[in-house]
């Protein structure tokens, strides 16, 4: 059983208009110490998805289907109670902006301290402050944060605040969502570097939604690629990065520059991503794509399963 195995997942954000398919018959399954990095344009539904996992979402606006099982349990069958008890202690979730939620009127440390004790009211003041101390030394932050108010912090010493959180109980499963992003590319290095050798000592698994596929290349085992709320493609780094199947994915890895070799002209995708209001009766990705044939327009591709755990979504696999 994997760690984390997400069933045909739908998720839909329902506006005054419209509803919004953020996240469409999604699929993955997650096995204990992966690292998957997400990648995919703006809009493709990858926070919702984050999101979405740990119930995040509100229930009023927001409609989800399908399954979301972590150690077999059910996440969306949940109640409220015990979802908390497992978020930060099982599985940690840091945003780009996750700052925000600290209190402004509180030190850090005094912040950090409380949301340790929530799942472990017994430990001594010793005890809680050597592990914040030991975790900002593993965020490259000085002790001196600890007294600091969230205002007193730059961008990217928030952020290291918020990752440092997110490892205080060490979790089995953390989602980083654009979390190193705001980082310079030193300290992004530092910390995925830090975070790649918890990973070895411990039973961490990490999903980490980005831009940056160069990132997704040097500290991830496993990638996925989203458009549209869909999943096109998935599988091992060495695999989907290299031999990309899924024209998105071609189009995508032209958008950047080459991780290797020689220079070349960065090409992009014509064209804008999808109305998500809109129902899909074709692949999501057709009329932008180049190779796209009639039956493209006219039926949603099955996902097909290679070997290696590669999964494609193309109606041309094996074509082009
Ligand atoms: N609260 C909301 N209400 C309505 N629609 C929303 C809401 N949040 C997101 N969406 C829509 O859902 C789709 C997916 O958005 P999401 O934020 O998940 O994308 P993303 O892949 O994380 O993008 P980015 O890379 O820009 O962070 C978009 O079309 C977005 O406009
Ligand atoms: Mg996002």
């Amino acid at each position: 059983m994997a760690l984390l195995e997400i069933k045909n997942l739908n998720i839909t954000y329902k506006t005054d208009k419209k509803e919004i398919k953020a996240v469409k018959d999604f699929s993955l399954d997650v096995e204990a110490k992966d690292s998957i990095g997400i990648v995919g344009e703006s809009g493709s539904g990858k926070s919702t998805l984050a999101m979405g996992i740990l119930k995040l979402l509100p229930k009023e606006t927001t409609k989800i289907t399908g399954k979301i099982l972590f150690n077999g349990v059910d996440l969306l069958k949940l109640s409220e109670e015990k979802l908390r008890n497992l978020r930060w202690r099982d599985i940690s979730v840091v945003f780009q902006k996750s700052m925000n939620s600290l209190s402004p009127v509180h030190k850090i440390g005094f912040q950090m301290e409380d949301i340790y004790r929530v799942h472990e009211p017994n430990v001594s003041d010793e005890e809680v402050r050597k592990r914040i101390l030991e975790l900002f030394k593993f965020v490259n932050l000085s002790d001196r944060v600890y007294t600091l108010y969230p205002h007193e912090l730059s961008g990217g010493m928030m952020q290291r605040v918020s990752i440092a959180l997110s490892l205080i109980h060490y979790p089995k499963l953390l989602i980083l969502d654009e979390a190193t992003t705001a980082l310079d590319v030193v300290t992004q290095g530092q910390i995925l570097d830090e975070i790649m050798k918890l990973e070895e000592g411990l039973d961490l698994t990490r999903m980490m939604i980005t831009h940056d596929i160069s990132v997704v290349a040097s500290s991830c085992k496993k990638v996925v690629v989203m458009y549209g709320g869909c999943l096109l493609e998935s599988g091992y780094v060495q695999d989907v990065l290299i031999n990309p199947k899924h024209p998105y994915t071609q189009g995508l890895l032209d958008s950047f520059p080459a991780l290797t070799g020689e220079k070349k002209n960065l090409r992009g995708i014509p064209g804008s991503i999808p109305d998500l209001s809109l129902e899909y009766k074709s692949c999501i990705f057709a009329n932008r794509c180049k190779k796209a044939r009639d039956i493209c327009f006219k039926k949603v591709p099955e996902t097909k399963i290679l070997p290696n755990e590669w999964n494609v979504a193309c109606h041309l696999l094996g074509g082009f």
